[in-house]
Parts: C-alpha cells; sequence; structure tokens
C-alpha cells in the first residue's frame, strides 16, 4: 500500500479498469472499512481518501477536537488491501486558502442538517468535487450513514454531469445498535447509553411503517421512544424524500428515509433508516422531482 500526498503521486487511470476511491476524514471504524470492502470486492484499485476537510465544519471546536489517526488508520487501511492512501495536506487542496468558487448544495441547506449547519454541504460537496477530480475514480462509495450527503453528493453528479458512478453501502452499527461514528468516542458511559434511543426511535418508526402507518403517526411511534431519554436533546426527528431530501407531506406514500439529529452531552449525533409508507408500487412514484 502507498500512502500519498500529492495527487501527482496517484498515478493515472489509463490502465487501470476500474479505480474505486472511499472519501473519510480519518479515525476509521468499521463503518468506512466496510465502504472499503465494498470498494475492495468491486473495483481493480482502491483509493482512500483521508482529509479532514475545514471548509465542511460550521463549528471550529468541532474541527478543532476531531479525532486525528493517520497512522492507526494507515494500519486498518493495509490489512483490507487497499492500495493507495491518498493524505493531502491543507495547502494541496486549497491551494489559494479559503476557495473563492464554490459548490452550493442548493434547497438541501435549507433542510435538517442542511440548515443545522450553514455552509456543511457546500463544504462537503467541494470537497467531493474536488476529489473526484484529484483522484479520477470509475465509482466513488459513500455510507448510508450520512443520508442527506448522499442524496447531496448524487444530486451534484446528476446536475453536473459528473462522470462517476455512486455506490452506498448500509449503516453499520454496534451489536446494541449504536451507528458506528467517529464522534462515538466523546461518549460516556452513560451517554452511550442514552444514546441507543436513537437507533431504537428508528426502529420504532420502521416497525410502524410496516403495519400500515401513515407519515404523523411514523414520526409519532419514534418521538415515543426519543421521549424516553429525556437527556438527549433531539434537533429533529423526520421523514426525508430519499431524492430531493426535503420533508414529505402527512399523507405522503412511497418511500422515506427517517433522519434524526440529537445532541448528546457535547457530542452532535446523526441516524438513519430507509422505509416505506404504505404498500402499493403506484404510490411508490409520489416523488416531487
Ligand atoms: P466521514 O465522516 O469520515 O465518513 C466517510 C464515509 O464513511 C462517508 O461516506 C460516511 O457516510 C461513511 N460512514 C461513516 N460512518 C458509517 C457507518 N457507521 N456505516 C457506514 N458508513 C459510514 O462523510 C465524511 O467523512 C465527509 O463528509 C467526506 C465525504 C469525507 C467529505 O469530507
Amino acid at each position: 500500500m502507498r500512502v500519498v500526498t500529492r495527487a501527482c503521486e496517484l498515478g493515472t487511470v489509463d490502465g487501470v479498469r476500474s479505480r474505486a476511491v472511499v472519501m473519510t476524514m480519518g479515525a476509521l471504524h468499521e463503518g468506512h472499512l466496510a465502504l472499503v470492502r465494498h470498494a475492495r470486492a468491486t473495483a481493480d484499485e482502491v483509493v482512500v481518501t483521508i482529509f479532514v476537510n475545514p471548509l465542511q465544519f460550521n463549528d471550529p471546536a468541532d474541527l478543532e477536537r476531531y479525532p486525528r489517526t493517520l497512522d492507526a488508520d494507515c494500519r486498518l487501511l493495509e490489512a483490507e488491501g487497499v492500495d493507495v492512501v491518498y493524505a493531502p495536506s491543507d495547502a494541496e487542496v486549497y491551494p489559494g486558502g479559503a476557495p473563492i468558487v464554490t459548490v452550493s448544495a442548493g434547497a438541501i441547506n435549507d433542510v435538517f442538517e442542511g440548515a443545522a449547519r450553514p455552509g456543511h454541504f457546500d463544504g462537503v460537496l467541494t470537497i467531493v468535487l474536488k476529489l473526484l477530480h484529484l483522484t479520477r475514480p470509475h465509482t466513488a462509495v459513500f455510507g448510508a450513514k450520512d443520508a442527506q450527503q448522499v442524496i447531496a453528493v448524487q444530486t451534484m453528479v446528476r446536475d453536473f454531469n459528473l462522470p462517476v458512478q455512486i455506490a452506498v453501502a448500509p449503516t453499520v452499527r454496534d451489536d446494541d445498535g449504536l451507528a458506528k461514528s467517529s464522534r462515538n468516542v466523546f461518549l460516556s458511559p452513560p451517554q452511550r447509553t442514552d444514546a441507543l434511543v436513537l437507533s431504537r426511535a428508528l426502529l420504532a418508526a420502521d416497525a410502524a411503517a410496516g403495519s400500515g402507518a401513515a407519515v404523523p403517526e411514523v414520526l409519532a411511534a419514534g418521538m415515543t421512544v426519543l421521549d424516553s431519554a429525556p437527556a438527549v436533546a433531539v434537533e429533529y426527528f423526520a421523514a426525508l424524500h430519499p431524492v430531493s431530501a426535503q420533508p414529505v407531506a402527512e399523507d405522503y406514500r412511497g418511500e422515506i428515509v427517517i433522519a434524526v439529529a440529537a445532541q448528546v452531552g457535547a457530542t452532535r449525533l446523526i441516524d438513519n433508516v430507509t422505509t416505506r409508507i404504505g404498500n402499493s408500487d403506484a404510490a411508490h412514484q409520489g416523488g416531487t422531482l
């Protein structure tokens, strides 16, 4: 495995039939490694990028304390058979300092993670576009854990006609249901227990949807679970359209993403599940795009 800090050291894709890239901010865990395994199983060459992108942090304290574990990350990636780790400096990625031209996530900025973290998705899309240019993959693999991020990336790829396939890998969880996250290391044992209500609320909502409930009842089923942990400050618990990320109407039928964000102590956690409201195929066509 090669570890490079400059894109010119990545090598050309000319002789490579398929290059897959997994973009990360490091502090790697099993969730990231599942994306790497997906890439390894489907591509000839696997590139993993590690870059803590300042542009997507709306909170400077969050950027400051974000875990950085490059040596341990490289050991994990070597064991997964990764070909190249690309770990650029800020100066390589942002040669002119803070960029003047950036990507806008448009209406995706107005809702849920976009509304809670102003500038976040513009920062994510700007770095994803840069890393696509710098690594020139055939496929880029993203995690369903960050549902709105996946929608934002898919929208950018569609709207900019980018020549890349986007693959999505399922959310990896601890045995008790907590979604793996680089931020979980900040949870004290009691906070970690409290945090379990997020995945339990999603399960309850999913079960309600499975038994035929409409959107308001599905959300109410999850909220009941969230209310059982007063130490968990819920920011939103909502049903999103899987293509636009916009909130769905109360009478919507079809596929939805139920997404939650909550503050547990000083740590902000997000999670989601994809489910379906109603059963008929005709109802599933009810998107807004
Ligand atoms: P990061 O949070 O490091 O996540 C990198 C990738 O791993 C993302 O696609 C994310 O969805 C995925 N991931 C994280 N936890 C996961 C889990 N428990 N199960 C499955 N996949 C998981 O997301 C980012 O970095 C950045 O925004 C980035 C795309 C790298 C741009 O800076």
